[in-house]
């Protein structure tokens, strides 16, 4: 698994993304887009390291590098030492751990941010697949946030988790400019 910038050859995974109904209700995908559609969405996920937002990466296997699904380290509180992380597997690639890998992945480029002390995640309740994932990359769960977030028209409680620095930061951050590749251990590898 490794994490890369969205290519236009991922046309038929995000495709795929935009068929489950949850997906659509949390970003801005689509439901059941067509090609122009995810091609902007892909657009839209590479504008948000330009426009401040953070990192949106396609997490793709390594063999292949076909892409199999998203995930996004979000920054915007990043001078209060915060961040977000949200993320998406496509349906055909769910079930062998490439959510996990990802998250794991993530949080280990994560943590080259010096100025970052705590990541956080928010998950629906009902929502074992996530709650899955986030337990398997070290995340605690911290309370219920009722009524936090307004999804699908309905207002939702989100159980927080998070996951707090032990470890000084690593020598090795991303670039300054440009999407850098991350390798499942979370190190950054290139500047494209
Ligand atoms: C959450 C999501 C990213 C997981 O992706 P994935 O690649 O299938 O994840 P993994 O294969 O690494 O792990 C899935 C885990 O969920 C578990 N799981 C799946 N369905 C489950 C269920 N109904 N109840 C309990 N656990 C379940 C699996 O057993 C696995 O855990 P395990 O390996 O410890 O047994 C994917 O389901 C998804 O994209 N969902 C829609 C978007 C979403 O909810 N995003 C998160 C928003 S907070």
């Amino acid at each position: 698994m490794v994490l890369r910038p969205f290519e236009d050859a991922d046309v038929p995974m995000v495709q795929d993304l935009s068929t489950d109904p949850y997906v659509p209700l949390i970003g801005t995908l689509p439901s059941r887009c067509d090609a122009p559609e995810a091609l902007a969405y892909m657009e839209r996920q590479r504008l948000r390291h330009p426009d401040g937002t953070g990192f949106s990466f396609a997490i793709a296997d390594t063999g292949t590098g076909h892409a199999l699904g998203m995930i996004g380290l979000w920054l915007r509180e990043l001078a209060s030492g915060r961040a977000q992380i949200g993320y998406a597997v496509a349906p055909r690639a769910r079930g062998r751990g490439a959510g996990s890998d990802a998250l794991r992945a993530v949080v280990g480029f994560a943590w080259t941010l010096p100025q970052l002390h705590r990541l956080e995640l928010h998950v629906e309740p009902w929502n074992m697949p996530s709650v899955a994932v986030a337990h398997r990359a070290g995340f605690e769960y911290e309370g219920t946030l009722r009524s936090y977030r307004e999804i699908g028209g309905v207002r939702r409680d989100l159980d927080a988790y998070a996951l707090i620095r032990t470890a000084p930061p690593d020598t090795v951050g991303p670039p300054e400019t440009g999407m850098p590749t991350v390798i499942t251990d979370g190190r950054p590898t290139s500047a494209p």
